[in-house]
């Protein structure tokens, strides 16, 4: 066939494609294959897929079934029933054992028989329910805040936070163990981000004396109580920095909230200082309020500018009335059974004072709420964690790159119905295991 594209012949047209393509030759099904071939476009080869075979392969290694996406048989609190067998189960933080409880059953029943299961649309769209507004006012009272607003999970609060609030021209600084929705909220946002080695506010204070004057805002990102390692800040220096350097000063007290203070309220309770200090408050339904969703308690037009803008508000569907009701049902019991959060603290106390005792390595955890035993080897603490799982005890196996190199525990989260000999037999157990295994040669990756 002969004839003209423009001013280009059919065969002069194919020859600066193939010139543009970077090849000569035609393009034909097979050399298209080949060169899908040599990019190695294929899942197995992604970079996060091999680190997902990596850690099968550490456990293959060790001959154990993966520790992950076990399945429970029942509501996993104190207790509960994984893959059929009876445990005490210390991988939930259903902190303040509210999971169940017959009056959060009953208002979740009473939301969903008058709202039904969905908003069906966002709220901005499809309106309120009035408790939605009733859950975020007793969060911002919580922390003495204007307004608050909630959003479909904690991840999605934190990242659709900092994508609004930050942009190019800002600094967002965090501990160098913050969560991943902090990391991810930041990239986000297209802000320069910078990580401060983990609670050492001397470095924080360092990194902000030469380089605030770069940035127009500076957004200090810090936890109430990591959740890895069960510490927390010196909020009261947090405090005093963001005010020296005209900073905002967001803490996110996910775990702080049924844990830390004399009546559970956060680390503020914990450290005694003014909530209204901080300039946002990020928390999550889905711990001590044993729902699902987070929320952010700040100024009135803070929670304004979030609830106009925030992608994951605007354009996301609203809360389901029943996760709200569950949440705002959880928060008022635990004002009203302050015992509840009383009792955590006592038997987190016991858990962490005979695990010391046992002469077990419990990191720099306050012993509230969360406790890791440091075991550092990721193999010996994936046979650990098996092993104790057959001994009917159920804890976590948090392995790098969760935590860093050589950082690998066995995480121990507390809860209020936690009996005695149940925290004594499990730490008695872990200290068995650890020197059985002390004696055994294991299998190491290279
Ligand atoms: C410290 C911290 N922040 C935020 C989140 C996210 O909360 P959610 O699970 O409600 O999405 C978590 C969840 O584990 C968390 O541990």
């Amino acid at each position: 066939m002969s004839g003209a594209t423009g001013r280009l012949t059919d065969g002069a047209l194919s020859a600066l494609l193939d010139q543009m393509r970077g090849t000569s030759e035609p393009s034909t099904p097979a050399s298209l294959a080949a060169r899908k071939l040599s990019h190695d476009v294929g899942i197995a080869s992604h970079p996060l897929y091999r680190q997902i075979e990596l850690q099968k392969n550490l456990a293959t290694l060790a001959g154990l079934p993966s520790p992950y996406y076990r399945r429970h048989d029942a509501r996993a609190g104190h207790v509960s029933v994984v893959e059929g067998k009876q445990v005490v189960n210390f991988t939930s933080y259903d902190y303040l054992g509210l999971n169940g409880d017959p009056r959060i059953l009953s208002a979740v029943v009473q939301a969903a028989s008058e709202f039904g299961t969905s908003v069906s649309g966002s709220r901005i769209t499809s309106g309120e329910r009035q408790i939605h507004r009733e859950l975020e006012l007793a969060l911002a009272k919580n922390y003495a805040a204007e307004d608050c607003v909630a959003f479909v999970s904690g991840h999605a609060a934190a990242v659709s936070a900092l994508a609004t609030l930050m942009g190019p021209k800002d600094l967002i600084v965090h501990d160098a163990f913050i969560h991943n929705c902090i990391v991810v909220g930041a990239q986000l946002a297209g802000s320069t981000r910078r990580l401060f080695p983990h609670n050492d506010l001397d470095a924080l204070e360092t990194l902000l004396a030469v380089d605030r004057e770069r940035f127009q805002r500076v957004l200090i990102v810090s936890e109430g109580l990591f959740s890895m390692d069960g510490d927390g800040p010196d909020l009261e220096r947090l405090l005093a920095i963001k005010e020296r350097f005209a900073a905002w000063l967001m803490i996110d007290d996910a775990h702080g909230l049924g844990i830390l203070g004399e009546t559970g309220r956060g680390i503020f309770e914990h450290q005694h200082l003014d909530p209204a200090r901080v300039d946002f408050w990020l928390g999550t339904l889905s711990k001590s309020l044993v729902s699902c969703g987070g929320y952010i308690a700040s100024s009135a037009m803070a929670v304004e500018l979030l609830k106009s803008f925030a992608p994951g508000f605007v354009y996301s569907v609203g809360m389901p009335a029943t996760n709200a009701a569950a949440a705002k049902t959880a928060l008022d019991l635990m004002n009203r059974e302050p015992e509840r959060v009383a009792r955590l603290q006592q038997q987190s106390r016991r858990f962490h004072k005979t695990a010391k005792r046992a002469g077990l390595d419990v990191g720099d955890s306050w012993g509230l709420g969360i406790i890791p035993l440091m075991t550092g080897d990721s193999l010996a603490t994936l046979v650990l964690a098996e092993r104790l799982l057959a001994r009917g005890i159920n804890a976590f196996p948090v392995l790098p790159p969760g935590v860093p190199e050589s950082g690998a525990r066995l995480r121990f989260f507390i809860n209020a119905p936690h009996s005695d000999s149940q925290i004594d037999e499990a730490v008695a157990a872990v200290a068995e295991e650890i020197e059985y295994l002390r004696h055994q040669p294991l299998a190491s990756p290279s």
